[in-house]
């Protein structure tokens, strides 16, 4: 049977910094408030003219550059995003020409936080099946654009970055399972009784016969509603669950693990997650101080920066872990 391995990985985010004093200056919130209950000091937003797409094309380019193959060689392009360029067309459709490819199949995955996990998932059955050979992998967000940046908007605007993150995918005949590089397991879920505790109301087909109207839009019906606690304790029971539950599928302790890569909504979540798992500090890599929640970019980034920083190498065994709006969460161990 085929394996899969990730064999490059890239990221972009946009130069513009916006730091919590920056917010502070357009909410009522504070740089410690957002410190405490967050661990986000700063975030990158994108300038008018920049579009998902945009990220999404230099994260690709240097996970092709560092997978050291030529773009032709990928068959199918998976896109995860929650903030397309376009309603319709799936933004991977804007992204296939950017790249200077076509004919292949560009998929959009529309699973939020957990999009990225699903979509390696996805690639890792392709490649399993015989279908495709070579897949790339982008999660991209222009979250900036969405924000309500009023204090009526405080409690997620302060939350949300804009970033991309993309890896390449290749087909892999494992020889040494236990040193060899390629994906030992993922695991998706959904509980879509969660749906409307994070979720974006407007427009939709279901509001009437308009999709939007002005009084939406005066209520803040297109800006993105969340129940904070909700997601929160719901965040950390399911990450730990998926995490324990690709332990086992593999017959791994937590020990044998080099990196905990989870997904980046609050600091604190994955503070009481490594509690609760009783995983050592040093082993969980976060970038959420620089870049805040950056949804489906979220884990490509960090793979992408672990490796700049030197924490993640060849061999390394990685456990992965996202949860989102849907709810979606879902899990992966890699050896990179
Ligand atoms: O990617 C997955 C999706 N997202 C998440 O996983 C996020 C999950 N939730 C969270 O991270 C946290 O619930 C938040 C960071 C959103 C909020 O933290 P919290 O400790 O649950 O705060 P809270 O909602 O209980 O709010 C406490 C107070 C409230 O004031 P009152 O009612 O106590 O007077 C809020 O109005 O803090 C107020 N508040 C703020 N104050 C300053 C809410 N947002 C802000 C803000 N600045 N940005």
């Amino acid at each position: 049977m085929f394996h899969s391995e990730i064999i490059g990985s890239g990221m972009y985010v946009p130069p513009g910094i916006i730091t919590n004093h920056d917010l502070s200056k357009m909410m009522e919130t504070s740089h410690d408030w957002i410190v405490q209950r967050s661990g986000i000091e700063e975030r990158r937003w994108v300038t008018p003219d920049m579009v998902t797409t945009d990220l999404a094309l230099h994260a690709c380019e240097e996970a092709i550059k560092n997978a050291g193959i030529d773009k032709q060689e990928i068959d199918c392009l998976l896109f995860a995003t929650i903030s397309p360029d376009h309603d319709f067309p799936g933004s991977g459709c804007f992204l296939q020409p950017k790249l200077g490819l076509t004919g292949i199949p560009a998929i959009d995955v529309r699973q939020q936080c957990s999009g990225f996990v699903y979509a390696m998932s996805m690639a890792d059955a392709f490649i399993k099946s015989g279908q495709y050979k070579t897949i790339l992998i982008v999660g991209a967000e222009v979250h900036s654009k969405g924000l309500d940046k009023t204090t009526r908007g405080r409690d997620t605007a302060v939350l949300f970055g804009d970033g991309a993150g993309a890896i390449v995918m290749r087909r892999k005949e494992v020889k040494d399972p236990a040193k060899d590089s390629f994906i030992y397991s993922t695991h998706l879920f959904a509980e879509g009784q969660g749906a409307k505790d994070l979720w974006l109301e407007a427009p939709g087909m279901a509001l009437g016969a308009e999709r939007m109207n002005h009084e939406m839009i005066d209520a803040g019906k297109h800006y993105a509603y969340m129940n904070g606690k909700r997601v929160f304790t719901n965040a950390i029971r399911r990450m730990c669950e998926c995490t324990l539950l690709a332990l086992e599928t593999n017959k791994l302790k937590l020990e044998d693990i080099d990196l905990f890569l989870f997904h980046q909504a609050n600091m604190r979540i994955n503070q009481m997650v490594a509690q609760e798992l009783k995983i050592p500090e040093d082993k969980v890599f976060n970038t959420i101080q620089k870049y805040g929640n950056t949804t489906a970019a979220t884990i490509p980034i960090g793979m992408a920066e672990a490796v700049k920083a030197g924490k993640l190498k060849k061999g390394s065994l990685v456990a992965s872990a996202a949860f989102g709006s849907g709810f979606t969460w879902a899990s992966s161990i890699f050896r990179w």
